[in-house]
C-alpha cells in the first residue's frame, strides 16, 4: 500500500516533524527551543518565532533521514491543539500551505490524543480498552481509551497539572526550567521518606496539585528560618520527597480508576511519564495489582512528531480528514 504520513508538532516549545510509512515511524526530527531557559518558562511569542525559524530545517532533516521526497507524502497530520495559539498557528499554517501545494489531504490532530497513541509506535502495543494516565505540563488526566479515536477523560486535575507542580517545586528549589527532569535527577540520590507533605484528596477520580506547591514553599521557608543553609544541604532529599508525594497522589487515583472500570491494562503518556520514579512505581504496581503496563520510550513521552504522525496514520486509515478552514485551538477537549 505504501502510505506516507508527515506529522508536524508545534504546540509548545518543540518544533518537530516525523514520517510514518504504513504504520511504522521511519524518521523523527526535533528542535528543542533553549531560548526559554533564561526566562524560567516558555515565552509564547518567542516560541512562535523559533518555530518559524526551525520548521523548514526540521522538515528537511526528517525527509533526508530516510531519503523520502516531499512528493512521496500522502497526507500531512499536524497538531491542531491544545497548546500555545501562536505556536500552533505556525505549524498549522505550514501544514496547510504544504498540503495545498502538494494537493494532498491534511489531518488535524489533538495533541493529548496523540500522547496516548504514542503507545502504538512500537511493540508491545496495548489492546482496547485500556487506561492511560496522561501527564504533562498542561494536563493530568486518566483517559479510558476505547479505540484509536474514542477516548474519555474519567479523571482530571481541577487546578494545576502535575508537570506544573514539578516545575513550580523545582523553581522553589532554585533549579530553573524545565524543572521536572532536574527534580528527577536530584531525587535519584535522595531519601524519599525524609520529608512528608500533606496531600489533597479530591472526590472521584479528580486531582488537585495547587496546594502541594504552597505546602512545599512554606515548609522550605520555615526550615530556612531555622537553618539558612537548609535548602542547599537537603536538595536531594527534598527532590526525592516531593517527587514521591506527587507520585503517590497520581497512583491513588489511578488504582481507583483501574478498580472502578475493571480495566487492568495501564499506560502512561505525556512529558511527566519520562520521570524515572513514575516508571519504577508503575512496574511495582504492575506486580502488586496484576496489571499489564505500557511505558513508552523517553523520546515518545515528551513532545514529539512521531506521535502526531502515528495518530495521522490511524485517521488516514479510517478516512478522517480536516479542511483548510480548520483553526488551531488553544483549548481542545477529547
Ligand atoms: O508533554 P510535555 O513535553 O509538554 C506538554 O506540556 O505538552 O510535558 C512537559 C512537562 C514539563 O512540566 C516537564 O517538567 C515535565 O513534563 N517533565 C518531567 C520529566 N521530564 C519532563 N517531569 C518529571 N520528571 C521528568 N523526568
Ligand atoms: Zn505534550
Amino acid at each position: 500500500m505504501n502510505e506516507i504520513i508527515l506529522g508536524i508538532e508545534s504546540s509548545c516549545d518543540e518544533t518537530a516533524a516525523a514520517l510514518c510509512k504504513d504504520g511504522e515511524i521511519i524518521s523523527n526530527s526535533i528542535a528543542t527551543q533553549s531560548i526559554h531557559e533564561k526566562y524560567g518558562g516558555v515565552v509564547p511569542e518567542l516560541a512562535s518565532r523559533a518555530h518559524q525559524k526551525n520548521i523548514i530545517p526540521i522538515l528537511n532533516d526528517c525527509l533526508e533521514q530516510n531519503s523520502v521526497k516531499i512528493q512521496d507524502i500522502n497526507a500531512i497530520a499536524y497538531t491542531q491543539g491544545p497548546g500555545l495559539l501562536g505556536a500552533l498557528l505556525v505549524g498549522s499554517s505550514f501544514a496547510k500551505g504544504l498540503a495545498a501545494a502538494l494537493g494532498i489531504p491534511i489531518i488535524p490532530i489533538n495533541h493529548m490524543k496523540a500522547h496516548v497513541l504514542a503507545h502504538f509506535i512500537e511493540e508491545p502495543k496495548p489492546r482496547f480498552p485500556f487506561l492511560c494516565l496522561t501527564i504533562s505540563g498542561g494536563h493530568t488526566q486518566i483517559v479510558k481509551v476505547t479505540n484509536y479515536h474514542e477516548m474519555e477523560v474519567i479523571g482530571t486535575t481541577i487546578d494545576d497539572a502535575v508537570g506544573e507542580a514539578f516545575d513550580k517545586c523545582a523553581k522553589i528549589m532554585g533549579l530553573g526550567y524545565p524543572g521536572g527532569p532536574r527534580v528527577d535527577k536530584l531525587a535519584t540520590d535522595g531519601d524519599p521518606n525524609r520529608f512528608s507533605f500533606s496531600q489533597s484528596n479530591m472526590a472521584n477520580l479528580d486531582y488537585s496539585f495547587s496546594g502541594i506547591k504552597t505546602a512545599f514553599l512554606y515548609f522550605i521557608r520555615d526550615q530556612s528560618k531555622i537553618n539558612p543553609n537548609f535548602l542547599e544541604e537537603n536538595l536531594n532529599d527534598l527532590a526525592a520527597s516531593i517527587q514521591q508525594t506527587l507520585i503517590d497522589m497520581l497512583f491513588v487515583k489511578l488504582k481507583l480508576a483501574a478498580a472502578t472500570t475493571n480495566i487492568h491494562q495501564i499506560a502512561i503518556a505525556g512529558g511527566v511519564s519520562a520521570n524515572s520514579g513514575i516508571r519504577r512505581r508503575l512496574n511495582e504496581e504492575a506486580q502488586r495489582m496484576k496489571w499489564t503496563v505500557f511505558i513508552p520510550k523517553f523520546e515518545y513521552c515528551t513532545d514529539n512528531a512521531a506521535m502526531i504522525a502515528i495518530a495521522g496514520h490511524y485517521m488516514y486509515k479510517d478516512g478522517i480528514f480536516g479542511k483548510l478552514t480548520d483553526s488551531p485551538k488553544a483549548r481542545m477537549s477529547f
